[in-house]
């Protein structure tokens, strides 16, 4: 296998852009990226590109061809690649295996999403589409109302808390205060969270992320035209890809979401890792409960241990593995389709220690994990400086 690096990375402001379209944010994270990779545009040979739903979003299908019109690298092949929340981490994962394969030397790996142009209920009826229609969302069920039950279970099984899920709130906006690119750079207390209005019980406004508008792009090269072109390239050591029913009341466990175990296992043992030598981690907070089962999942902690960990703040930015230092989907923002991206963007700058205010010291190993849906996908890499 060819050993794949990141070598450019770029993306746009976070939040309610009213004054760009999708083909803007795409275009300006693709333009940054390839800037970043101080390449020209005609060495890159294929994108992949995460997209959730902008048909459903902005009317706007047919996206793969259109993210190549807009970064002007029209006529190579463009694919567009849908995981729900998880199709950014899923299309750097397709390029990541392009090169790994020898197909292509260098591609773009990117993820667009503009949410804010439609209200709230339909912003969550499409979402919905990424749970089972037939089953869930038929019924009523919507995302906040998932992680909700996920949440209450959490409390049930292992004591958890209101608090203690309000404390990953409180720690992911003390990060993303520190990040000028997020969509809520601001910090918040826990009286705050505890005192915001009900979504679904236990779930209030600040366990939740926002809908947001966004994009992100890196620029994925074999060793050898890495080495040649880059000085401080960031290789993927790993690459972990697993699914699970759509259904949550189908799984084996509602607190423990297998496809992240499963990825997780497989990215380490392709990195040759263990949880204990990841300096830093990018993980899927789309509500606070789901970093509770992310950092459990991924053998942070132990089962059952994610809630305490968090308000004792082992995974505050000054920690031994600091979680979710961009501000996370929380304060960072989620613009579905390009989440994964943005992970590999925030853990590249971390590890080429270009990452400012908020720079983990010595980070030489990072990790992203991306879920879509309530856990039926989730896509783990892991980053390193050193290639393997
Ligand atoms: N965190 C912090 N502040 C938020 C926020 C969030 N998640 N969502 C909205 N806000 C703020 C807005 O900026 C606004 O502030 P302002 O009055 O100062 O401008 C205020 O709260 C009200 O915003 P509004 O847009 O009216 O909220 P809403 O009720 O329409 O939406 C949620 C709130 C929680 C329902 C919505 O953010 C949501 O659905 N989040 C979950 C998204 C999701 O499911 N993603 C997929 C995960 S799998």
């Amino acid at each position: 296998m060819e050993k794949v690096a990141i070598i450019g990375m770029g993306m746009t402001k976070f939040g309610e852009c009213w004054d760009k379209g999708l083909r803007d944010l795409i275009a300006e994270a693709g333009a940054k990226a390839v800037t970043s990779a101080g390449i020209d545009g005609k060495d890159i040979q294929a994108i992949y590109g995460g997209n959730m739903s902008a048909g459903r979003f902005i009317g706007q299908e047919h996206v793969g061809a259109l993210i190549a019109d807009a970064i002007g690298l029209s006529p190579i092949p463009s694919t567009r690649v849908e995981a729900a929340c998880a199709s950014g981490g899923l299309a750097l994962r397709e390029a990541y295996l392009s090169i790994a394969g020898g197909i292509y030397d260098v591609v773009v790996a990117g993820g667009v999403e503009k949410m804010t142009d439609v209200y709230t209920e339909q912003v969550s009826l499409t979402l919905g589409g990424a749970g089972d229609q037939e089953w869930e969302v038929f019924h009523g069920a919507t995302f906040p109302s998932l992680y909700a039950m996920m949440a209450r279970r959490h409390m049930h099984d292992y004591g958890t808390t209101e608090e203690q899920l309000a404390a990953v709130a409180v720690k992911n906006h003390s990060n993303g205060a520190k990040n000028p690119l997020a969509q809520f750079p601001f910090e918040i207390t826990l009286e705050q969270v505890m005192k915001s209005s009900k979504v679904a019980e236990p779930l209030k406004l600040l366990d939740c992320s926002p809908i947001t508008d966004g994009a992100a792009a890196v620029i994925l090269a074999k060793e050898s035209f890495a080495k040649k072109v880059c000085d401080n390239p960031v290789w993927i050591t790993g690459s972990g890809h697993a699914t699970d029913t759509l259904a949550l009341d189908d799984r084996r466990s509602m607190t423990t979401l297998d496809a992240t175990k499963l990825a997780t296992k497989v990215a380490m043992k392709q990195a040759g890792i263990t949880p204990k030598q990841v300096d830093l981690a990018e993980v899927h907070d789309c509500f606070t409960i789901a970093e509770i089962c992310a950092v459990e999942d991924i053998g942070f902690v132990k089962k059952g241990e994610g809630g305490k960990a968090e308000a004792d703040g082992m995974f505050d930015l000054n920690s031994d593995i600091p979680v979710n230092t961009s501000g996370g989907l929380k304060a960072c923002g989620h613009p579905v389709g390009a989440t994964g991206i943005k992970q590999a963007v925030e853990i590249s700058w971390q590890l080429r220690g270009e990452a400012d205010k908020r720079q983990v010291k010595d980070a030489n190993i990072g990790l992203a994990h991306n879920v879509g849906g309530s856990g039926a996908t989730a896509v783990v890499h892991v980053f390193s400086r050193e290639v393997r």
